[in-house]
């Protein structure tokens, strides 16, 4: 218990970009996606899904993304376009988690959301519970429909995240963090 404490007090992300090999492998990128399929869920509806990036599929999805980069900004010169590329190769393994809510029983889409997200905290904190350390990203692609297009998203569908796993290059250090105490209060009727 104790070490599980820690690991919920210590957890913090590590820059994608500061990530090194060696990325989760299968039966470790296994405990990831099971910590994550495990939350608290309003009407046991499961409204999320996973795409894994491994290996040269990370190159591949670079390629499109700079494709799409260059449909929506035709004045992208060829710098950006190998940012853009470069963006899934930062970490060894990206995972998308994808919202995907249902409509089967009246459970309000915000409490799917938000199961969405304690789906990517869980994972998060699987990798690091295995020594990995993890990114939860959005930036532009995540809001760009020709991406959701590519990747076959549904209406209704959202990337919650692109999840970055790997390896710290060095100790990250600490960021401030919210007060906590000037978070809390206490009911008094
Ligand atoms: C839904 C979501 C999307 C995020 N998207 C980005 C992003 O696009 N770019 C970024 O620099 N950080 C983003 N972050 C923040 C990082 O994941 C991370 O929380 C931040 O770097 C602070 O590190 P910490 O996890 O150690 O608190 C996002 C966080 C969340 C929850």
């Amino acid at each position: 218990m104790t070490n599980a404490l820690a690991l919920l007090h210590e957890r913090r992300s590590v820059k994608a970009k500061d990530m090194v090999e060696p990325g989760p492998d299968a039966a470790a990128l296994d405990a990831i996606m099971r910590a994550g399929h495990r939350v608290p869920d309003h009407g046991k509806l499961g409204p999320w899904r996973f795409i894994v990036f491994e290996g040269d599929a990370r190159i591949a999805f670079g390629k499109a993304l700079a494709q799409i980069y260059g449909a929506v900004n035709p004045e992208m010169g060829p710098d950006t376009a190998a940012a853009q590329a470069g963006l899934p190769v930062r970490a060894p393994l990206m995972v998308a988690v994808i919202f995907s809510p249902s409509d089967a029983k009246p459970i309000p889409e915000w409490e799917q959301i938000m199961s969405t997200g304690a789906v990517c905290q869980n994972m998060l904190l699987a990798a690091h519970a295995q020594g990995y350390v993890g990114q939860w990203l959005t930036e532009w692609m995540a809001f760009e429909p020709k991406v959701a297009t590519h990747l076959g998203l549904k209406k209704g569908e959202r990337v919650a995240g692109f999840l970055y796993f790997g390896t710290a290059a060095d100790n990250p250090a600490e960021r401030e963090r919210p007060d906590l105490a000037m978070r809390i209060s206490h009911y008094d009727g």
